[in-house]
């Protein structure tokens, strides 16, 4: 098939990544990589389409005729240079394109800016990447690793960071404040905070899936939050953070809260030491609701907090039966 316009766009409105990218084709020939793949495709659009498929893939190239499909991935192709049709070296550049239509301009993939960009995975991350066309008449490809959750664990935003939480627990297991924390400690995160409703509900939820639909009580689970030894020493009465519903009486193993909008009070919490003994560490209430339909969920939601016995696992009526671990994403080896 004969190339009838100086390029061609290929636009598939499949969303395969959270992004919707397109595949920007031209005429140019890759100058400086580490490797490519070759690939055997029936035709150019063939070719194109692969790159587009595969997850890591940010170039296609190929010979106008015969068609010889090479696909380049990230991180392993740094410059393209610009050729013109009689040349007859054809390239496909991966960019995102949020739009519902192609982008149509002189000197794609980079048009009248000079520059365009994407965002791959490979299989060790996610790797963002810049292509900029230069006074060499190359298009120069340079990759950022970004930072993102480990396998297992769930992203969120927060204000000044994105945020990775993972739940833990069983039907049958117990565990101490201490214990949470130290498991937490050796995943090299803490036991987290709950920054917002949607990470409380996030840990409710996933705690609840946890302990599964047979599950005969309520639950708690350890998060973050250890109350301050003032605001249980003699006289925590007279420091006004100590009292009430304060967060403030808590001090947060989780650096990185900053609004603690999450920590939603159970009816007539925090009681302090009503069980006789210091409840000095958080914990988040774990109710089935499609069990417990007679429950006032107003007062005793899915998710509300409560200060609990740091070491108490057992209040006959419910158990503490897991926690939620908390961490920075981290850029995973070997990512680009
Ligand atoms: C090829 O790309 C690498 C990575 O960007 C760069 O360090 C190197 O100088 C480039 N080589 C040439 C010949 O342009
Ligand atoms: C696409 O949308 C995302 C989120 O709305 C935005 O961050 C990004 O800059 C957009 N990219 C382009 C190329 O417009
Ligand atoms: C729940 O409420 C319904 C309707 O008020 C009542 O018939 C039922 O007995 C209650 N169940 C329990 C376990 O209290």
């Amino acid at each position: 098939m004969l190339l009838s316009s100086f390029f061609l766009v290929l636009l598939f409105m499949t969303r395969i990544y959270s992004d919707t990218f397109s595949m920007i084709v031209t005429y140019g020939k890759p100058t400086n990589f580490t490797s490519y793949v070759s690939f055997f495709a029936i035709s150019w659009d063939d070719c194109v389409i692969q790159c587009y498929k595969s997850m890591s893939c940010v170039v296609a190239h190929s010979t106008v005729s015969p068609i010889s499909c090479n696909l380049y991935d990230v991180n392993k192709i740094f410059g393209v240079e610009k050729l013109e049709a009689a040349d007859g070296f054809l390239v496909a550049f991966k960019v995102m394109n949020n739009q519902s239509f192609c982008p149509i301009g002189d000197n794609p993939p980079t048009f009248g800016e000079g520059t365009n960009h994407g965002i791959v995975t490979n299989d060790v991350g996610k790797c963002a990447y810049d292509i900029n066309f230069d006074n060499t008449n190359t298009w120069q490809l340079t990759y950022t690793a970004i930072p993102d959750c480990p396998y297992g664990w769930t992203i969120f935003t927060r204000p000044t960071t994105k945020w990775c939480i993972q739940v833990t627990g069983g039907a049958d297991i117990t565990y101490t404040q201490s214990q949470a924390l130290s498991y937490c400690e050796q995943l090299e995160a803490t036991l987290t905070g709950l920054e917002t409703t949607n990470e409380r509900d996030f840990v409710a939820n996933t705690a609840i899936d946890i302990l599964g639909p047979e599950y005969p009580q309520f639950a708690g689970f350890w998060v973050s939050g250890v109350r301050k030894s003032e605001c249980y020493a003699d006289g925590w009465q007279d420091i006004p953070y100590c009292t009430g519903t304060n967060l403030q009486q808590f001090s947060f193993s989780d650096d990185y809260l900053s609004s603690y909008s999450g920590y939603t009070w159970d009816y007539e919490q925090p009681d302090r030491n009503a069980v006789g003994q210091w409840s000095n560490c958080i914990q988040i209430w774990i109710r089935n609701e499609a069990k417990f339909p007679n429950l006032t969920y107003s007062l005793y939601a899915n998710g509300n907090v409560d200060d609990a016995v740091c070491d108490g696992v057992d209040y006959q009526d419910y158990y503490l039966r897991g926690f939620a671990c908390g961490k920075l994403p981290v850029i995973p080896d070997g990512a680009c």
